[in-house]
């Protein structure tokens, strides 16, 4: 073989045939719909971060599906769904959640794949959490799944534990003997003087080797299987979990997940290069929420008569995963202009526009002020974004009209549609997909 100089010896770059859907708030924008709806176009829907710690709610008529391991993918039996080296699993949920799938008539089987390198929670990881998010300052406001000792432990390197090895009984056995006590002390450390569990290395054994036989039919190297895919020109659906403000790395440091949830974990998480990914959809609900702690320059904290309470129950605005009431505020141009650029989104999704219906003027954040200066860009850290005055501008809303029997965008109250425009125009962004309601018929495309 010669080798020609200039840039004709390059190959030409394969076309990108990989979509992500991603959330430019914090999470809870809608995602699982759209991934559904998406995911007809693909050949396979990937999750490469978090754990089940995300809550995806899928409706289809009346049945409504909810799932915060699995990818939304796995409703659809002829896609092949895979949980990427980059997530959290806790093995007992997974085998809940496909249980749970099959007991709705929803086939499971070799569809559903499970990267052997993902990382493993333990019960050690849940105490661990509860001890820290229980000890008053320091608490993030977790949803208590244990995925941030996972990935600490990952990250670590000492303690973590992967899928495959679940499936080595001797390996596992000895690493786990020296795993599980240094866990104790932590978590005698940790209690302080608090009642605080402690576990039998040989127990926690026996547990997972029994749990990894029930997942062996799905572990696979997904990493390889998802090149191969792309060799073959397949198109793959990613679906990130949380939103890119709760991005370990770019989001509200430290009140974030612990994994990258903007698409900048898609190369890490699934294995699959970034270069291949063609198309960035970001998903943004017509007003924000947040659960958890940490700042959220526009929310509505105006009492139980207040619009935040009053968007919160139109919008039933509780998490998915643990139930708690969701801080509801105005939607954050400053936030989601950040959010859309860092995600490199190429166009956007307009969430629970219906829910607006039940106020009769709406704000829009087009602007920060600290200590009485303009701030042209989102702050990355949470003491500069706690001290963010916003500077809002107010539209008439559509109060009382009900939209969500719409079919396409002139169905629209005009006031709905000026809010569309706005947002449009200030993301300088196309607007492609509006949703008005949980079903997927409730979806308009432009
Ligand atoms: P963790 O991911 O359980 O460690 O929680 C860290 C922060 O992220 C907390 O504020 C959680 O409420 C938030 N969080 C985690 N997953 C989700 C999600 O899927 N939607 C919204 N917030 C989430």
């Amino acid at each position: 073989m010669s080798v020609r100089a200039g840039a004709s010896a390059l190959p030409a770059r394969p076309e990108p045939t990989c979509t992500c859907v991603v959330g430019l708030q914090w999470g809870d924008e809608a995602k699982g719909k759209l991934v559904d709806i998406l995911g007809d176009q693909h050949d396979f829907v990937v999750r490469y971060n978090g754990g089940a710690n995300a809550g995806h709610t899928i409706v289809w008529g009346d049945r409504k599906f909810k799932l915060s391991l699995l990818p939304a993918g796995v409703l659809k039996p002829h896609l092949k769904s895979v949980i990427g080296n980059g997530v959290v699993v806790y093995p007992p949920r997974f085998l809940e959640e496909v249980e749970q799938l099959r007991a709705a008539g929803i086939e499971v089987g070799s569809n559903l794949t499970l990267s052997d390198r993902a990382h493993v929670i333990f019960p050690h990881h849940l105490e661990e959490e509860r001890l820290s998010e229980s000890g008053g300052e320091g608490a993030i406001g977790t949803t208590g799944r244990g995925i941030g000792p996972c990935y600490q432990d990952k990250v670590g390197r000492v303690c973590g534990v992967r899928v495959g090895d679940l499936l080595r009984p001797e390996a596992l056995r000895e690493r786990l003997r020296f795993i599980v006590p240094r866990k104790n002390r932590l978590l005698g450390a940790l209690a302080d003087g608090r009642e605080s569990r402690t576990f039998d290395a040989d127990q926690v054994c026996d547990e997972y080797l029994a749990l990894g036989e029930k997942l062996r039919p799905h572990v696979v190297d997904t990493t390889h299987l998802l090149l191969r895919g792309l060799g073959d020109g397949k198109r793959i659906l990613f679906e990130a979990a949380q939103g890119t403000l709760l991005d370990i790395d770019h989001g509200t440091y430290p009140y974030v997940t612990s994994s990258s949830s903007s698409p900048a974990g898609i190369w890490p998480g699934s294995g699959v290069p970034a270069h291949r990914v063609g198309r960035i959809l970001g998903v943004v609900k017509a007003y924000s929420t947040r659960v958890g702690r940490g700042p959220f320059p526009t929310e509505l904290s105006d009492g139980p008569d207040g619009l935040g309470e009053r968007i919160r129950k139109t919008g039933r605005e509780y998490g998915t995963v643990t139930g708690r009431p969701r801080r509801v505020g105005w939607l954050d141009i400053v936030a989601t202009r950040y959010t859309a650029a860092l995600a490199g989104a190429d166009e956007i999704a307009i969430m629970l526009l219906d829910v607006l219906s039940c106020v009769n003027e709406l704000s829009i954040c087009t602007g920060y002020e600290i200590d009485g200066r303009r701030v042209a860009e989102f702050p990355a850290d949470a003491y500069s974004l706690d001290r963010v005055k916003p500077v809002y501008e107010s539209h008439a809303g559509w109060g009382g009209v009900d939209v969500t029997g719409a079919q396409k965008l002139s169905d629209l109250p005009d006031a709905a549609r000026r809010y569309l425009d706005r947002i449009q125009q200030l993301l300088g962004l196309p607007i492609r997909v509006v949703s008005i309601g949980p079903d997927r018929e409730q979806t308009i495309f432009i």
